[in-house]
């Protein structure tokens, strides 16, 4: 493994959390990132000054209110830069991405009817498939496309042969959370549109491993989590202006009708709002400080200004995660009794977000995330609500898989220290 492209100093110096020890010193290796990411200290300033100079609810003729105001706009700016958004009214906050999704679930199902059909996929978290199985109480049919066992990418001809004329939506991940497939977005709205069916992008997982254009996607919703790209807990949902602009919203008499807000139930989470804005910030300033690194520069070149800036950060980060987890996925690999699920093919793991899952004989997924836990390594075990990727592999029933999630404050010494206690298991 060669010399990273970041200053991980540096980096890690930024993020408190990341100094935190146990009582006899020892620091905490954060694998933990696909069920939450740690903030950095900006992100804590900007919620802290929310509160000292801000709150305040919205729309109110005085000053805190007209500060907080401009905090949740500037924070729509920031996410439809973060997405690349056409404007800023694309945006809507939220509790989070399960909320949104239920709440945009029962606004779409207003325009279904019986015999309309939803595409979902085995492979997603259940937040992309609960929502829009609850429309089956309407007579939506719901149905499922598998992914391959072998090496858990998603099966693209099964989904095909689903999507048809009577097909309204096509639900799908962007990332997997449980294995960390990457899907071929583009290609699944280009079908999708080929049949006159919205798309549905879960986009979560995905978040803080990579660059999103909603606009070069083409997808219709895409929804978020800001707590997953080092952020507090704040939901995003991106929609395309005309259909946020058409869809009939469930609101109180009062409210905004226009988008974003008709969507936008009660009081957001404004203090989160400005946490939102000064993640985006942080990863812009990635993008800036490590803009030379950047090997193929054609990448950016259909942006400018904070955009241009976190299309870097983001390339660059998946640069530096792929190589990290390259040597852990080797590593790994070496260990007797552990079997890996999700693409291990080196050609192909620019289709997988750096987010391992394993099992390993004579120890069940709960004892190895115990045993680990207990020596600081946080990771995690069971579904992680992925419940039917673990169905559908048979592992369920067993406990499901150990989950190992890096971001882009991990280290090398972080993974030599998680695959040492692993082998004296
Ligand atoms: C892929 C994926 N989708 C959806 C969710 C649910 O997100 P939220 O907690 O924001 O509702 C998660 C959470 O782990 C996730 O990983």
């Amino acid at each position: 493994m060669h010399k990273p492209i970041f200053d991980m100093d540096e980096i890690r110096s930024k993020f408190p959390a990341l100094t935190e020890t146990d009582a006899s010193g020892k620091s905490f290796v954060f694998f933990d990132g696909p069920g939450g990411t740690q903030v950095p200290q900006t992100v804590l300033d900007a919620m802290a000054d929310y509160f000292r100079r801000a709150n305040a609810n919205h729309g109110g003729r005085f000053i805190t209110s007209r500060r907080n105001d401009e905090i949740i706009e500037q924070s729509r700016v920031a996410m439809a830069d973060f997405l690349n958004a056409a404007s800023s009214d694309e945006i809507v906050f939220g509790a989070n991405m399960t909320t949104l999704t239920y709440n945009l679930s029962r606004v779409i199902g207003r325009r279904l009817g019986k015999g309309d059909e939803i595409v979902v996929t085995r492979l997603d978290h259940d937040a992309n498939i609960a929502p829009w199985a609850a429309l089956e109480e309407k007579g939506v049919v719901l149905k499922y496309a598998d992914f391959q066992t072998a090496d858990c990418s998603l099966d693209f001809e099964h989904l095909a042969s689903l999507v048809t004329e009577r097909t309204r939506l096509v639900a799908v991940g962007y990332a997997s959370n449980a294995v960390g497939t990457i899907n071929p977005i583009q290609k699944i709205a280009a079908m999708a549109h080929e049949k006159g069916a919205w798309l549905w992008v879960d986009a979560v997982h995905f978040a803080p491993h990579g660059p999103i254009d909603v606009q070069a996607l083409d997808c219709d919703f895409l929804v978020c989590s800001a707590y997953k790209f080092f952020g507090p807990h704040v939901g995003v949902l991106y929609g395309k202006h005309a259909l946020l602009k058409e869809f009939e919203a469930y609101k109180v008499r009062p409210a905004n009708p226009e988008p974003p807000g008709k969507f936008e139930t009660g009081t957001l989470n404004h203090e989160g709002l400005a946490g939102v804005s000064a993640a985006v910030d942080y990863l812009a300033g990635i993008g800036k400080q490590y803009a030379a690194c950047l090997e193929e520069k054609g990448l950016i070149d259909a942006y400018s200004g904070r955009r241009k800036l976190l299309k870097q950060a983001m390339y660059l980060i998946a640069g530096y995660e792929r190589t990290l987890f390259n040597y852990m996925l080797n590593e790994v690999q070496k260990i007797s009794g552990v079997t890996v699920y999700g693409i291990t093919d080196p050609a192909a793991l620019n289709k997988r977000c750096p987010t391992l899952a394993f099992t390993k004989t004579g120890a069940s997924p709960q004892t190895i995330a115990t045993r680990l836990g207990d020596q600081g390594i946080f990771v995690w075990d069971g579904n992680y609500y992925a419940i039917s990727v673990t169905e559908t592999l048979g592992l369920e029933k067993s406990g499901g898989m150990v989950r190992v999630g890096l971001a882009h404050y991990s280290t090398r010494e972080e993974v030599d220290r998680f695959i040492a206690a692993l082998k004296a298991l």
